[in-house]
């Protein structure tokens, strides 16, 4: 309907860069970051560097640029590639692993999506010298295919741990670390102090319109440049977009506090409207899945959207709802109302068999 407020809960990349960053990127100090020479990006890498207590960082385009650059970094091709079969490096990188570094996914489901450490432990002791070598266990904190999952801190360490003692480095595409940080109180640096590197982003929760980071010892991130440039990921005065992701990093991780008590009321709300579809006491985070099995989701979807309200149809049985900056506690009233509507109008669907 023209003029409707949208309630924008597809994805929190939706959002918008605030003012501030608008303002920084206008009074950006900027050079040529491929020669290495933007005032701007260097900084920013440093800043990142400091907070997340490693040796130096990379400023990437995206998510999938980062972790695709990191695994090419810390592998060679043929190796294997531990990782939880829901990651988004597995199943929504179009093959990237196999294509751009020649690796192979070594999977394994892990429930709220964490790598069950015996299956790890057991993947590690089978490698003898006739199998290919595992040289990276792939961890994804929080995990978005699991619903926002925070994997705890000691998790990641024992994974981490198993990873080193078998020979392998260890990763985290840490795409919103910031969200497990936050939940979890576990300050970002001591999820990195458990592993060889990690790439964060900018572009969700944190509201930069571009860009994540990479982050490692300065011998990784030397070797992140070049494949970044081989990749096409090398930009000329890039302090434009680093000058945003610096006041996403700097005034936007404590709000993301909102986004989970938004996520929490949501999660109550649809769960009272569709008893079942959601386990509140698992939204851990901004992201909730709601699962209908036997109800016509896209009949509910098209309902939502009808009201203004966006959510997204994740397969034939599942939505998913992602809270975030530009979505207060009036628009989530809306979706829970939205939703009990549509729940409530829409007809089961008869299942054969
Ligand atoms: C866990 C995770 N990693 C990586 C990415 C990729 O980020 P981008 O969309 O910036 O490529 C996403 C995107 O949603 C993600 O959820």
């Amino acid at each position: 309907m023209p003029g409707m407020d949208i309630v924008e809960l597809r994805s929190d990349t939706f959002t918008r860069p605030t003012r501030e960053m608008i303002e920084a990127m206008a009074d950006a100090e900027l050079g040529d970051d491929v020669w290495g020479e933007d005032p701007t990006a260097i900084s920013l890498q440093e800043h990142c560097a400091e907070l997340f207590g490693k040796e130096a960082g990379l400023f990437v385009p995206s998510g999938t640029m980062g972790n695709e650059t990191a695994l090419k970094a810390l592998t060679n091709p043929g190796d294997d590639v531990i990782a939880e079969s829901r990651s988004h490096v597995v199943l929504y990188e179009h093959g990237a692993p196999s294509v751009i570094s020649g690796v192979i996914l070594r999977l394994i489901d892990g429930p709220d999506g964490r790598l069950p450490v015996g299956s790890v432990r057991d993947m590690i002791a089978s490698a003898n010298e006739h199998t290919s070598r595992i040289s990276l266990v792939w961890q994804e904190n929080t995990h978005n295919a699991s619903g926002g999952r925070v994997i705890p801190l000691e998790h990641v360490r024992e994974v981490a741990r198993l990873a080193h003692a078998g020979g392998a480095k260890a990763f985290i595409d840490g795409a919103r670390i910031f969200n497990a940080s936050v939940a979890s109180g576990v300050p970002v640096r001591a999820y990195a102090a458990e592993v060889d590197a990690l790439s964060f982003c900018f572009s969700k929760g944190l509201g930069a319109p571009v860009g994540s980071m990479l982050l490692g010892t300065q011998e990784l991130i030397d070797r992140a440049r070049i494949i970044r440039q081989m990749l096409g990921g090398g930009m000329r005065q890039v302090g434009l977009l680093c000058a945003a992701a610096r006041v996403a990093v700097d005034t936007m991780v404590d709000r993301l506090a909102e986004d989970h008590e938004n996520a929490r009321v949501l999660a109550e709300g649809f769960a009272d409207a569709a008893p079942g579809s959601v386990d509140p006491s698992a939204v851990e985070t901004n992201m909730v899945y709601i699962d209908l099995p036997g109800r016509d989701v896209d009949a509910i979807v098209r309902s939502m959207w009808a009201d203004g309200v966006r959510v997204a149809a994740l397969g034939p049985t599942r939505i998913r709802a992602v809270t975030n900056k530009e979505v207060d506690r009036a628009g989530i009233q809306r979706a829970i109302a939205s939703f009990a509507g549509a729940v409530g109008a829409a007809q089961p669907v008869a299942i054969a068999g």
